[in-house]
Order: structure tokens, then C-alpha cells, then sequence
């Protein structure tokens, strides 16, 4: 039984431990040399989330190099918005770039209907990387938050101030919410289908949050996100999986993300004055260093990471991670030293 020996699922289930789990958001990626040897092969990094067999191989490479305590699905939040017709392509140093972004209300009322078995290599990756992990080693999978996928699907590229999707949502309110209906829809499907191909775990990516006002952020995300977990916490086959919400800097208090109904939330870096006494019991709490420390010195890795250490000491349920995602300029030997340094205390 998976539930009874890994840490990661006991942490998520609020027990405190002497050791925290440990994993990092993109822990599988262009930092780690056995990552880019694969990533050659693929111009388009969407053709390399569409096989299965090299998904596999990709998301076991942080679990083989440094143990962690689980892995996470190879894949991308944007697979739904490419299953959707939107076309989205990664090339070369530019992030994700869509064929058919959405540029009327018009593209959002025809848009398909998502067909969850549309993303079959997606679940075929799952069952891959669920049957090569031992069984101690739970299994994460993932989607991006209805809003994040529909701030991307309309700027129909990364932006820094995504202007093009604060005017679409203020001149398209009625269409924006049945778009992000349509989103959270998708979500559900696809993350059961994840969950029925063997996901122990789901986290929600909110990586656009930040670009909310604090009324917009509820009316616009944390609702749909709600119901996002409502929905997979009423469903037969998916009501028992943990569920980890990651929100990048929302405008909105941390504590009322608690009402989500998720039983983990994922901090990111700037997160620093938490009063965790309103989280104890509610949730558990994951992340919280700041990736940029992994290109200080050992000495100064140290000191940071211990400050964390200590503050979740306690805390029932706290999962070792980072603020955000490793970057491509951090040394996979600077992993190697933050998780000994993690588990060596
Ligand atoms: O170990 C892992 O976490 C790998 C699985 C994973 C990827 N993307 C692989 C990836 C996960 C969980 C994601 C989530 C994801 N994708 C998010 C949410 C997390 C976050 O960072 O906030 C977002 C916003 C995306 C969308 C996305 N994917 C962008 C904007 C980009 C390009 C910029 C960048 O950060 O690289 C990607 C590409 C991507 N997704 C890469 C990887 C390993 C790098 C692609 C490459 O090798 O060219």
C-alpha cells in the first residue's frame, strides 16, 4: 500500500515529521544534462510531451539522481488549451506560442467540446511512470488552474503584463466566465482520467494569479478553482487524492485560499510572513525557498534553508520544496547538497 510508507503522502495528510518529503517543482528539466541529451531530439517540446515512453524516462530522471520522494507527470499545463484546437507550439527560447489563440467572444462560444480521450498519451505517460516507480514513491499529476490556462489561451504567448487578457476579460465578461467554465470542465475530466491511469496526488498550477486585482481574483480563479476541487472531491474515483493548489503571489489573503477546499497549498518564495497558527490542522504547506538561493554558496544555501527548517519545524504536514520552479542556470549539484542538507538535519 502506497499510503502507509511514503512520507509524502503521510506529510499531506498532516502528520508532522522529524524529516520533511522532498521534491522540487520542475524537477525534471533543462538543468539536468540527462534532460537536455533527450530534449535535443525534439524541436517542438510539445512532441516530446505527446510520447509516453520518453515522459517516462524524463520524469524518472530526478527520482534516479537524487531519491526524491515523489515524482511528478512530464508533461505541460498546456496541453489542454492544444486538445482544445488552440495549436500551441514551444520553440526554441521563445515559451509556448499558439496557432489559434482566442480573439473574440465568437472563438470562445465555438470553441470544441474537450474530449478527455484526446490527451491519451497524456494518461499512457501516467501509467508508464506510475508502473517504473517503486512503490513507496507516490506519483504527482497536474493541471494548469482555469484561469492560468485561459490567461495563456488568450495572450496566445507568455507576457510579461498579459495586457491583451485584462482587456479581453473586461470587454468579454459573460464569454471570459463561460470560457473558464469550459476550462474547469476540461480540468476535471483530464484529471480523472490522470487519477484512473495511476496520479496518487493532483497540483493545480495557478502561475497567473498575480496578474488579478483581489475582487477579480475570486470572481476570475479561486471560484472556478473551488469548484475544480468540489467536483474532484464528490467524484467516486477521485475523491481520496490529495490535492496541492499552487497560487503565485494572489493579491487575495493566503488564508482564504484555505476555502478551496485543497489539502496542501504550495508557497511561493516571497511568502515569508505566514502566520502559520491559522494553517495548522487545515492544511498542509509545501515550498517556500527561494530558487534563486541555489546559485549562492553552499554556506548561504545553508543558512536559508535552515531558516526554513525551522520555521515549519512543527508545523503538522510541511513538504520540502521550492518557491517556484528550478531554473535552467542552477547546478544539478546544488540539488544534490539542498536535499542531503535537508535530510541530514
Ligand atoms: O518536473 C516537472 O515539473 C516537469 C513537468 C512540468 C513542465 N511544465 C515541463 C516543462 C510541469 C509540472 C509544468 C507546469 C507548467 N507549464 C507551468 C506551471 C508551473 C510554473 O512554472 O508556474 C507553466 C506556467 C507552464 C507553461 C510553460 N511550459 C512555459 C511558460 C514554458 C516555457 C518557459 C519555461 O519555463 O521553460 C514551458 C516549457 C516547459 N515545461 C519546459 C519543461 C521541462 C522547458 C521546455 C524546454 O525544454 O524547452
Amino acid at each position: 500500500m502506497i499510503e502507509k510508507n511514503s512520507i509524502f503522502l503521510k506529510a499531506l495528510n498532516k502528520e508532522n515529521l522529524i524529516t520533511p518529503p522532498i521534491w522540487y517543482m520542475r524537477q525534471a528539466g533543462r538543468y539536468m544534462p540527462e534532460y537536455r541529451a533527450i530534449r535535443k531530439n525534439f524541436k517542438n517540446f510539445l512532441d516530446m510531451c505527446k510520447n509516453p515512453e520518453v515522459c517516462c524516462e524524463l520524469a524518472m530522471q530526478p527520482i534516479d539522481a537524487f531519491n526524491l520522494d515523489t515524482a511528478i507527470l512530464f508533461s505541460d499545463i498546456l496541453t489542454i488549451p492544444d486538445a482544445m484546437g488552440l495549436g500551441v507550439k514551444f520553440l526554441e527560447g521563445e515559451g509556448p506560442v499558439f496557432d489559434n489563440p482566442i480573439k473574440t467572444s465568437k472563438d470562445i462560444i465555438n470553441i470544441a467540446p474537450f474530449d478527455p480521450n484526446s490527451l491519451s498519451y497524456v494518461y499512457e505517460a501516467v501509467s508508464n511512470i506510475r508502473g517504473s516507480l517503486p512503490s513507496n514513491i507516490p506519483l504527482i499529476g497536474f493541471c494548469g488552474s482555469p484561469w492560468t490556462l485561459a490567461a495563456y489561451s488568450i495572450e496566445g504567448r507568455s507576457s510579461k503584463d498579459f495586457n491583451l487578457t485584462k482587456n479581453f476579460i473586461s470587454n468579454n465578461e459573460k464569454e471570459t466566465h463561460l470560457f473558464l467554465t469550459k476550462l474547469t470542465d476540461a480540468c476535471f475530466l483530464y484529471l480523472r482520467k490522470q487519477i484512473e491511469a495511476g496520479a496518487n496526488v493532483i497540483q493545480i498550477f495557478d502561475s497567473w494569479a498575480n496578474l488579478l486585482s483581489t475582487d477579480d481574483y475570486e470572481k476570475y480563479s479561486l471560484s472556478y478553482i473551488s469548484s475544480l476541487i468540489s467536483a474532484l472531491k464528490s467524484d467516486a474515483i477521485t475523491s481520496q487524492i490529495p490535492i496541492i493548489l499552487f497560487a503565485r503571489e494572489p493579491k487575495k489573503e493566503l488564508t482564504t485560499l484555505i476555502d478551496s477546499g485543497a489539502d496542501c497549498l504550495s508557497l511561493y518564495w516571497n511568502e515569508t510572513d505566514t502566520d502559520l497558527n491559522i494553517f495548522r490542522g487545515k492544511v498542509a504547506l509545501q515550498g517556500n525557498l527561494n530558487p534563486k538561493i541555489l546559485l549562492e554558496s553552499n554556506n548561504l544555501i545553508k543558512q536559508e534553508t535552515f531558516k526554513i527548517l525551522d520555521k515549519y519545524k512543527d508545523y503538522p504536514g510541511y513538504i520540502f520544496n521550492l518557491g517556484h520552479g528550478i531554473t535552467p542556470d542552477i547546478s544539478p549539484d546544488k540539488i544534490r547538497y539542498l536535499t542531503d542538507l535537508v535530510r541530514s538535519r
